[in-house]
């Protein structure tokens, strides 16, 4: 079997660390029980390309246990978890092409890879590999019956491709799920991009000012979260309604360039470009710490940074402190790189595990489907999500209250009135 990772001799720590996981991931092992029997993945060949780390491990196990023949890349240069590739080769012979830290080259040679396998379902997250089988691998698409996307920039570009009329094949976004962006993007987020900038800095976050720039689902759960921990909490937005959200949740408001020299932290999570560029880093106070949770690196202009740099060094592993030609210091976590994934280990597994019976369950509907979905960007079938409430609920041990007879006349009536 052809892989790719650092060292097999980690797969021992890669097991135990994934079985901690999976003690938090209940409706994904109650689905992978299902697949187990059922397999409903039989011959079919799925190409990963999401954060290899303990979590997106389970999901790969259950995709295996339902039949599927499996391979799988990392989403991001930073965000692997090489005891995990390990495990996932040495112990289910799952092919892994991931490397942490590996270079843009090596990045791309992985995700090609996992192409090379034939798939008939892509799993993006980012959407890197379905925009790679897109430009240069046309002659995979007759094989291919669909695909899943995890993360709104990949659905951002996912539904600019089927915009343009250039997607090929039908692709389900589980990033708009219910069950996926109410609790990963909103509580996975906040709580791991919190946890990747203590990892990196050990800085108490009580008492400073904490700037969120973009207040969508992963902007919301970052800043109550790091309100939560006792920062005063800055949002940045360029749109109007989630900037009144933001003021109305009792955050305050501004433009990043009266933010810029308030700040003792900054964080963006917008999805766009160079949201921080070098007229903000140079206003910033001395001693800042910027980072980005968004998808991409591309949030932070570091050309911007660079250019009005006179020494860089790194102080500690994922601090770069930037030391200005005006004197001032600004210090950048993880390269620009998601934080959360590269110095802390992603989103809880509880989260996940919503996310990823999503991911299980629409692969399934794929194959079901495959004849009858339209080549567009597709909702998660209603049906999946209520499903995944209800097994994460039970999970939980939540009990819910159920609607009297009496209650569904009155809501499906329209004589009732004053
Ligand atoms: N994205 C954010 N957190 C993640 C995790 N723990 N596993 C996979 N993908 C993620």
């Amino acid at each position: 079997m052809d892989y790719h990772v650092k060292d097999l001799k980690l797969a021992k720590e890669g097991e135990l660390r994934s079985e901690w996981a999976a003690q938090e991931m209940p409706v994904l092992a109650q689905i992978e029980k299902r697949f187990k029997k059922e397999k409903p993945l039989k011959g079919v060949k799925i190409a990963a390309c999401l954060h290899v780390t303990t979590e997106t491990g389970n999901l790969m196990i259950a995709l295996k246990e339902g039949g599927a023949d499996v391979s799988l890349c990392a989403s991001n240069p930073l965000s692997t978890q090489d005891d995990v590739a390990a495990f996932l080769v040495k112990n289910h012979k799952i092919a892994v092409y991931a490397i942490k830290g590996e270079n843009n080259k090596t990045y791309y040679s992985h995700i090609n890879a996992v192409l090379a396998n034939k798939p008939h379902i892509t799993m993006d997250d980012g959407a890197d590999l379905v925009s790679t089988l897109h430009k240069g691998k046309k002659n995979l698409l007759d094989d291919i019956i669909g695909g899943t996307e995890e993360t709104t920039t990949g659905v951002i570009r996912l539904q600019s491709m089927a915009d343009d009329k250039v997607l090929k094949y039908p692709i389900i976004a589980v990033n708009d799920a219910d069950t996926k962006h109410f609790f990963d993007n909103r509580y996975g987020t906040g709580q791991s991009t919190l946890d990747g900038i203590i990892r990196a800095t050990n800085r108490l976050i009580s008492g400073t000012s904490f700037v969120v720039v973009g207040y969508g689902w992963c902007g919301k759960g970052l800043a109550m979260r790091a309100r939560g921990l006792g920062a005063n909490v800055i949002v940045t937005e360029v749109d109007p309604l989630a900037a009144l959200e933001a003021s109305m949740d009792g955050f305050r408001v501004m433009p990043m360039a009266q933010a810029a020299p308030i700040g003792d932290f900054f964080c963006t999570v917008t999805g766009n470009i160079h949201v921080i560029r070098k007229e903000h880093f140079a206003k910033m106070k001395s001693g800042a710490i910027v980072s980005n949770s968004g998808h991409f690196n591309v949030e932070l202009d570091l050309d911007g940074l660079k250019a009005i740099t006179k020494k860089k060094r790194t102080i500690r592993e994922y601090v770069e402190e930037y030391t200005l030609k005006n004197n001032k210091v600004v210090n950048v976590l993880g390269g620009g790189r998601l934080i959360n994934l590269a110095a802390a280990e992603g989103h809880p597994s509880s989260v996940m595990d919503m996310s990823f019976a999503n991911q299980a369950l629409c692969a399934e509907y794929i194959v079901k489907n495959a004849s009858k979905l339209e080549v567009n960007v597709h909702n998660v079938p209603r049906k999946i999500d209520e499903s995944i409430s209800k097994l994460k609920l039970n999970a939980l041990g939540v009990k819910i209250d159920t609607l009297t007879a009496e209650q569904k006349k009155y809501l499906s009536s329209w004589e009732f009135g004053t």
